[in-house]
C-alpha cells in the first residue's frame, strides 16, 4: 500500500452543461479503500465522449471526460491486493460490482451494481474537485482526460509492460468492444459473411475481429475513403460508400444477404436498414449507441418469417479482466495489428480539436497524451 496524504493538482478536460470541453485545473484526492491512483500515459477519444459533448446523452453533473486509457499505477489505497505501484494497466470503463447476479453469472458487462454508468466511484463519491472545491465527476467512473485518475481496483487491468500505452488505451474501450462484438456477442462462426457499417475505432475493431476468426467475405461501409482504405488494410474484402451504393440491395444481389450485420455508428436509419442486409437466419448486432430516447422500427413479420435476430452489444459482452490481457497478448504475438487503429497522437490540451475532428469523421482514432 502507498498512499499520498494530500490532494494533488492536475489539469483535466471537463464538460458542464453547455460549457466545454475545456481544460481546467483540478485537485485529485488520494485513493481510499479499494481505490487505485493511475498516471494516465495515453487516452483515446471515443464517440461515447462525443455523445456527451454534442448532447446526445444529457450529462446531469459536471464531468471529467474520457474513458479509454492506459497508464501506470502510482498509489494504492487500503485493501488493494491485485495491483501494485509501477504496474502497467488498462482501465475498464465498466467496473463491475462483483456481487450482483450478472457478476455471479460471469456477465460483468451487464453488472447491475456498478456505479460507472452514474459517473461516480462505487461508493457514490468522486476524487476530483475544481478550483472552487466543487465536485467534478468521473465520466463512466473513470474520467481519463487528465494526468492522474483515482478509480476502483475492479477498473484496473494489469497488462504486459511491452504493450505500448497507445494500444493499451484503445483496449480500454473500442478494441474490446469491437473484437468482443464478433467473438463474444455474435460468436461468428468461421467462414460467415459479415458487413460492418461505420468504420471508426469500434467498427475497424469489428473488422479486425472478423479477420481474426476467419469471416469471409467482410464488407466494410463508411462515408470516409480514409476509413475504407484502413478497413481494407485490416481485412475487409469489399468496401462500400453508402452514398454511392444502396448497401442492402448490393448485399442481397451479390450474396443473398449476409450472415451478420454490425452497426457501429448508432444512427437510426442505418439500424433500421440492418434486417434488409441479412440472409434468412442472419443476425444484426447493435454496437453503435444511439442518442438517448430515440426509437427504431422493424418489420416484425420479416424478422419472424426469415428467422432473423437482433442482438445488443455492450462492451463486446466482455469480462474486461479476461478479455483485455487476452487481446493485448494477441497484439504482442503479431496476430491482431491493433496499432493500426491509432490516428493522431496529440497533447491533452487538444481534446476539443480531437472531438471536433471525430464529429466530422476526420482521421483515425485520436490519442491524447497528458504531458
Ligand atoms: N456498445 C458499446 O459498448 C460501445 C462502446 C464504445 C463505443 N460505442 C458506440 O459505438 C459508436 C461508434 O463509436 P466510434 O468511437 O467508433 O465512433 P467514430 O465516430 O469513430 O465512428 C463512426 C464512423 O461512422 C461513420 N459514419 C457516419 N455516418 C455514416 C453513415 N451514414 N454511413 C456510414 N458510415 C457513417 C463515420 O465516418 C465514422 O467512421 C458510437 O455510437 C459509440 O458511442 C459503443
Ligand atoms: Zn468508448
Ligand atoms: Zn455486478
Amino acid at each position: 500500500m502507498s498512499i499520498p496524504s494530500r490532494p494533488r493538482p492536475s489539469n483535466a478536460v471537463t464538460f458542464r452543461s453547455g460549457i466545454g470541453p475545456r481544460i481546467e485545473p483540478i485537485q485529485v484526492a488520494p485513493p481510499k479503500r479499494g481505490q487505485v491512483s493511475v498516471q494516465i500515459r495515453a487516452t483515446g477519444v471515443c464517440h461515447s465522449d462525443l455523445h456527451i459533448v454534442n448532447g446526445d446523452w444529457p450529462a446531469d453533473k459536471p464531468l471529467v471526460l474520457g474513458h479509454e486509457a492506459a497508464g501506470v499505477v502510482t498509489a494504492t489505497g487500503p485493501e488493494v491486493d491485485g495491483v501494485a505501484v509501477g504496474d502497467h494497466v488498462v482501465l475498464s470503463w465498466f467496473a463491475p460490482c462483483g456481487n450482483c447476479l450478472n457478476c455471479a453469472a460471469g456477465r460483468a458487462w451487464l453488472c447491475t451494481g456498478t456505479k460507472a454508468l452514474e459517473n461516480t466511484l462505487p461508493d457514490g463519491s468522486t476524487a476530483y474537485a475544481d478550483a472552487k472545491d466543487g465536485p467534478l465527476w468521473p465520466y463512466l467512473g473513470l474520467g481519463t482526460f487528465t494526468h492522474t485518475v483515482v478509480v476502483p481496483e475492479s477498473a484496473v487491468i494489469p497488462v504486459p509492460r511491452e504493450l505500448p500505452f497507445e494500444v493499451g488505451a484503445l483496449l480500454g474501450c473500442s478494441i474490446t468492444t469491437g473484437v468482443g462484438a464478433v467473438v463474444n456477442t455474435a460468436k461468428v462462426p468461421v467462414g460467415s459473411s459479415a458487413v460492418v457499417i461505420g468504420c471508426g475505432g469500434v467498427g475497424l475493431s469489428i473488422v479486425m475481429g472478423l479477420r481474426l476468426i476467419g469471416a469471409n467475405p467482410i464488407i466494410a461501409v463508411d462515408l470516409s475513403d480514409e476509413k475504407l482504405a484502413k478497413a481494407a488494410q485490416l481485412g475487409a474484402t469489399v468496401t462500400l460508400q453508402p452514398d454511392q451504393t444502396d448497401v442492402p440491395s448490393y448485399l442481397q444481389h451479390h450474396y443473398g444477404g449476409v450472415d451478420f450485420a454490425f452497426e457501429a455508428i448508432g444512427r437510426v436509419p442505418t439500424i433500421e436498414s440492418l434486417p434488409a442486409m441479412l440472409a434468412g437466419g442472419g443476425t444484426a448486432v447493435l454496437v453503435g449507441m444511439a442518442a438517448a430516447g430515440v426509437r427504431a422500427s422493424f418489420d416484425p413479420f420479416e424478422l419472424a418469417d426469415q428467422g432473423k435476430s437482433i442482438l445488443g452489444c455492450n462492451y463486446g459482452s466482455s469480462v474486461a479482466k479476461i478479455e483485455i490481457p487476452k487481446l493485448a497478448n494477441l497484439y504482442l504475438a503479431g496476430l491482431l495489428p491493433l496499432d493500426q487503429l491509432i490516428g493522431q497522437v496529440r497533447p491533452l490540451g487538444e481534446a476539443a480539436a480531437a472531438l471536433d475532428d471525430l464529429s466530422r469523421g476526420i482521421g483515425l482514432r485520436s490519442i491524447l497524451i497528458p504531458s
